[in-house]
């Protein structure tokens, strides 16, 4: 297995109702001994693979019911949260919430979120500040549009969104860098486009990341912090995204709304 282990996450965005998830985790766990290897079931087991789904606010609880019936084997997130705990905050939901439901990891600054609902680095460094301090796993999602890739500015927004997004060392920063941050890189010009970035260019801008959390914060915490890469990974080319010595695991999309498809990305990262 891969030094910091593998993560492999679903994102399922605004997909799959309750019925559907029903569905999903039925045929998953019928598929679960026939497609998985002993190797991918034992690193489940010792957590050192992670699978993780993130369903729509309302699917989450027969998600964590389903889950919870396969020992809980596969993790469940909510797929953002608000940085208080409680009040007059329409159509938000907090940490305490989600914690008292079962949930222990969020994602937070989806480029969705960013281009369609006005989420900026410094409402995405509230949410993960917030929920770092409530002991809730966050994945932060940052990636350059394909205008900012083509004008060369590739590494200078993903140092921008790092900066704005992540407390300063002095004030707690690196406290937070324990391997409960997970940062993801998602190119948006990759997300749900079938262009997905080509193992060089994601391995290249995983690598200026992490030399950043180590400018940063030191060399621990940037080696203790897991990054994904998101952004058309399909069972297809997850093994070569995987082989890049900076990528810890996919966020995946599309890919992971159908049972088989995530399946087959577990057994791949099963055999890093
Ligand atoms: P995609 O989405 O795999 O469908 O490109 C990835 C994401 O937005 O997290």
């Amino acid at each position: 297995m891969k030094p910091r282990g593998v993560i492999v996450a679903g994102n399922w965005k605004m997909n799959h109702g309750a019925g559907d998830t029903e569905k999903f985790f039925g045929s998953l766990s019928a598929g679960w001994n026939k497609v998985l290897g002993e190797s991918t079931k034992s690193a489940l087991k010792t957590g050192a693979l992670k699978a993780m789904i993130f369903p729509p606010a309302l699917s989450i609880h027969t998600a964590l019911r389903a889950a919870a019936a396969m020992n809980g084997a596969v993790r469940i997130g909510a797929q953002n949260a608000h940085w208080e705990q409680k009040g007059a905050f329409t159509g938000e939901l907090s940490g305490p919430m989600l914690k008292e439901a079962g949930i222990s990891h969020v994602l937070v600054g989806h480029s969705e979120r960013r281009q369609f609902f006005g989420e900026t680095d410094e409402t995405v460094r509230k949410r993960t500040e917030s929920l770092l301090e409530q002991g809730i796993t966050v994945i932060m999602c940052i990636g350059e549009t394909k205008n900012e890739r083509e004008s060369n500015q590739t590494t200078a927004i993903l140092d921008r969104q790092l900066t704005g997004a992540l407390p300063e060392p002095g004030k707690g920063g690196a406290k937070f860098l324990d391997g409960r941050l997970v940062i993801a890189y998602e190119p948006v010009w990759a997300i749900g486009t079938g262009l997905t970035a080509t193992p060089a260019q994601a391995e290249e801008a995983h690598k200026h990341i992490r030399q950043h959390l180590w400018d940063r914060f030191g060399m621990e915490a940037s080696g203790r912090t897991p990054v994904l890469y998101g952004g058309s990974v399909t069972p297809e080319n997850m093994g070569q995204l995987l082989d890049c010595p900076n990528i810890d695991g996919g966020l995946i999309g599309g890919a992971s709304l159908k049972p088989d498809g995530f399946l087959a990305m577990l057994e791949t990262a099963g055999k890093m």
